[in-house]
């Protein structure tokens, strides 16, 4: 089934006008351009968004008239480099309705605030304490959980999915318990798109009273996340899986449970004073920042956020969720291919094995015909395993994406498929 870009059912706007995703891809200059001979479909989202020139300008700007080092200097480029360190902060605060900007803790991505979390914790946690995570986590929201039950005697307890890749919701209320310290979950799969039930669950962990912490890293791009309506108490994403620069993140935790936890790392800027028989450690956020930030990364992220608000998250969510409907049903229609992860509630993520083709062969096939995809385990090895495969191949689309793209996918996959058969 082919449709073309201007058929697809799109019911956003953009910028007041038709969403226009033509438009839109004029933003990104590195979607303009070819690979191997072909127009660039860009399907590799999941592991990092493409930027806007909005964001890249943003940063030449910043390095190249506003760069000194932050909360540092009285001279003129510290206090605008402050600014508007510290005026990113707000836009994070505000893109996902936190309280306070002290609940917002710059780090270098979503594995940097999840090992943040669980360094933070490990004081409080004892021999026989119990960590609820589920089958379907990122590697790096399992990892630093085995290094805190190492260090602790404390022991993970593993909500599995169903052949849907949907959480088993019965087995996750009857896992929190007395014991129960944290449940530590994604917000939406990498590896299978799945969306899960995230008020459900933090809802039924605050009945026992256990604080939840969302891996954050796949959801932010796709849709609005408000932290006050969900009364979540920790969430964690990356700026570049939502059109920001590499190497800075978010922290996000409750104000009340952040003032509790001792700092992650020691060093400049998160202390108020130092000498040799005691340190007192700075206010929040700053406790958790020690070192000279990502000042450019947070800068950017601020303009990535622009970015996004600008066309609306109501907006990407709408037409993203027609262009899945579109790639789903086209994909599912090509001979040899099973699905991986059909939950109902889905994101704008499509793993998928097609038979007698290693998804390594299929993604180096696709390049050659311009068509980015992941393929691999997706740094959800468990997840592989419950379904049987060593890895999928994954397409993930962000707003930028259109029907052309899909039916480039489409197009490569039935030359890969002539050519191993
Ligand atoms: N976590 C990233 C992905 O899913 C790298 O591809």
């Amino acid at each position: 089934m082919t449709v073309a870009p201007s058929k697809l059912p799109v019911s956003a706007e953009h910028r007041g006008d038709a969403f226009d995703v033509d438009l839109i891809r004029q933003d990104f200059p590195a979607l303009n351009q070819t690979v191997h001979g072909y127009p660039l479909a860009y399907l590799d989202n999941a592991a990092s968004a493409q930027r806007p020139a909005a964001v890249i300008d943003a940063i030449s700007h910043y390095y190249s008239q506003d760069h000194a080092n932050v909360h540092r200097g009285v001279h003129t480029l510290s206090q605008r480099a402050t600014d508007a360190y510290e005026a990113a902060r707000q836009k994070v605060q505000q893109y996902i309705n936190a309280a306070s900007t002290c609940e917002i803790v710059f780090t270098s991505g979503t594995t940097d605030s999840i090992n943040l979390l669980a360094y933070a914790l490990g004081a409080g946690i004892k021999a026989g304490d119990e960590i609820v995570l589920s089958r379907m986590e990122h590697h790096s929201n399992i990892v630093p959980w085995q290094l805190l039950c190492e260090r602790t005697g404390a022991v993970l307890k593993v909500v599995p999915i169903t052949e849907r890749g949907e959480l088993e919701f019965d087995t996750y209320l009857s896992l929190l318990g007395p014991r129960t310290r944290l449940v530590t979950l994604a917000h939406v799969s990498n590896a299978l798109g799945t969306v899960n039930p995230v008020a459900d669950i933090i809802t039924a962990a605050h009945e026992h009273n256990v604080p939840v912490l969302l891996d954050g890293a796949q959801a932010v791009p796709h849709a609005s996340v408000d932290m006050q309506e969900l009364d979540c108490d920790y969430y964690s994403f990356s700026g570049h899986k939502m059109f920001g620069p590499t190497g800075i993140g978010i922290f996000y935790g409750k104000e009340k449970l952040l003032e509790k936890l001792p700092p992650f790392k020691g060093g400049g800027e998160m202390i108020l004073a130092v000498s040799f028989e005691k340190t007192t450690y700075n206010e929040l956020p700053y406790k958790f920042e020690a070192g000279t930030p990502n000042i450019a990364g947070a800068i950017g992220l601020g303009v990535a956020i622009d970015y996004l608000q600008d066309i609306g998250m109501d907006r990407i969510a709408a037409y993203e969720a027609n262009l899945l409907d579109y790639a789903t049903r086209a994909i599912a229609d090509v001979p040899g291919v099973r699905l991986i992860g059909t939950a109902a509630h889905k994101a704008s993520v499509i793993s998928f094995t097609v038979d007698g083709i290693h998804p390594h062969d299929l993604g180096t096939v696709l390049d050659h015909q311009g068509v980015a995809i992941r393929t691999g385990h997706h740094c959800a090895m468990p997840v592989m395993e419950f379904f049987g495969v060593p890895g999928t191949a994954r397409a993930s689309m962000a707003f930028y994406n259109n029907a052309a793209d899909i039916d480039q996918l489409i197009e490569g996959l039935r030359v890969a498929i002539k050519m191993f058969n």
